[in-house]
């Protein structure tokens, strides 16, 4: 599909949404009527990348991440050693939008700590894998400092998630506020410097040629938080009304720290639905990038003992994904560990959910390998943490 295309049907979807969101009377700072005349993928962070800019060319970044190490609390102060323009700047956008709801915070908080198991699986096998299939990320990604490092870019982009799911995510002595500005700031370096990559602009169709615009942000969010939603409603997962709106509050605060504009974020799960089927699911595709990424991963998920082959692994991402995603992957077929998922893990979350008094066989297999995924996430979150996140001077050579 052409840019055009492909951004018209994403201001589409914007409309749509903002058409549903006024339907159902939801909040109104996030209905700007601004949207209708703006594209979000012609919209980037424009201040905060001027200012990472001039932190790259003037050589400030090295002395900016050392300084940046002692900012771990959301209740922190923006650290003194920063430089002062640095430092206005955060101490304007380090707070939460006026209209986030702690109430809804909260619950959303306790909501991910009772499904974690199933959250660290989705995110980490579902929308980790569904990020080498979206070319403009996987691109941005492999040819970015990071991409050289898969595991210690897999480890950082865990801790995101590991922030967002704790319990105290959005409270004073949580942390997801300063690492959403953290990659506030990553982002804005790699805008600036990824279009001075031979590499990259050599396969690059970005709007302008700067990466991570608004609508890619967006894009990057329904691989996220939409396919999980969407994942436990298909799986039947119980979930009550008050915890699905809260579940997409945390991602709609997360999307706004990340520099998204609020008129932009869909307001409902359907407008968020709408969006996903318009801006997500027509612009999936391999790419030479992404399936170097996806080896990647999934080599480094199959280093953990997770009790199962890579068999099943492979054939657990397409169950999660589809087969058309792991035949673009390559992921070689294991048809006896197909079936056994095909048929076991509907009754193995009938049971974990108490739907079912009647354990599968298999079961202990099944909670063994979920459990070992929430431990990959678990322990690269807790260890070093928030300090992972720096800024980068360069790109992949
Ligand atoms: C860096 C999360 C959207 C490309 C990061 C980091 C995090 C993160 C936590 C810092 C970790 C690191 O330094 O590797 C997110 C989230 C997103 C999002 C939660 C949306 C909901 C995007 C999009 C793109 C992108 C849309 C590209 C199209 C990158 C790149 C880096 C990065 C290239 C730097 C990698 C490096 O060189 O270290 N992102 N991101 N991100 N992100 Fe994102």
């Amino acid at each position: 599909m052409s840019n055009l295309n492909r951004r018209s049907v994403l201001t589409l979807g914007v409309a749509l949404g903002l058409v549903s969101a006024a339907g159902v009377g939801a909040a109104p700072a996030l209905a700007a009527p601004a949207a209708a005349g703006t594209d979000p993928w012609w919209v980037w962070d424009d201040e905060v990348d001027q200012l990472v800019a001039g932190l790259i060319t003037s050589g400030q970044v090295p002395a900016v991440n050392t300084a940046m190490r002692s900012w771990v609390n959301n209740s922190d102060a923006i650290p003194s050693g920063l430089p002062a323009n640095l430092r206005t700047y955060l101490q304007g956008v380090n707070t939460l939008p006026s209209w986030a709801d702690r109430t809804k915070l909260r619950l959303a908080a306790d909501f991910n700590r009772r499904k974690d198991t199933y959250l660290f699986m989705l995110y980490g096998l579902g929308s980790g894998i569904m990020s080498t299939v979206i070319p403009r990320e996987a691109k941005s990604v492999y040819w970015s400092a990071g991409g050289a490092n898969m595991q210690d870019r897999a480890a950082k982009t865990f801790t995101f998630g590991y922030d967002l799911s704790e319990l105290t995510a959005f409270e004073p002595n949580g942390q997801f506020v300063v690492t959403a500005n953290k990659t506030r700031l990553v982002h804005a370096a790699v805008r600036h410097l990824l279009p001075q990559s031979p590499h990259w602009r050599a396969v690059a169709n970005e709007p302008g040629l700067i990466p991570i615009s608004n609508g890619d942000i967006l894009v990057t969010f329904h691989s996220l938080g939409t396919f999980v939603h969407k994942k436990l409603k298909e799986w039947k997962v119980p979930m009550t009304a008050a915890e699905e709106a809260a579940f997409l509050h945390q991602w709609q605060v997360a999307m706004h720290l990340l520099g998204v504009r609020d008129e932009f974020i869909p307001q409902t799960w359907s407008a968020a639905y709408a969006q996903s089927a318009s801006a997500l699911s027509p612009i999936l595709a391999p790419s030479t990038e992404g399936k170097e990424l996806a080896e990647d991963l999934l080599g480094l998920t199959a280093q953990i003992d997770l009790g199962i082959t890579r068999g099943f692994l492979n054939e657990f991402v397409r169950y999660v994904l589809s087969n058309e995603i792991g035949d673009w992957l390559r992921l070689p077929r294991d048809y006896a560990a197909a079936a056994l998922i095909r048929t076991v893990w509907p009754a193995f979350i009938a049971f974990r959910e108490g739907l079912n008094p009647i354990a599968p066989v298999s079961f202990y297999m099944f909670d063994q390998f979920i459990r070992a995924i929430a431990m990959l996430f678990l322990n690269k979150g807790a260890s070093g943490t928030t300090t992972l996140i720096t800024i980068p001077t360069g790109n992949r050579p």
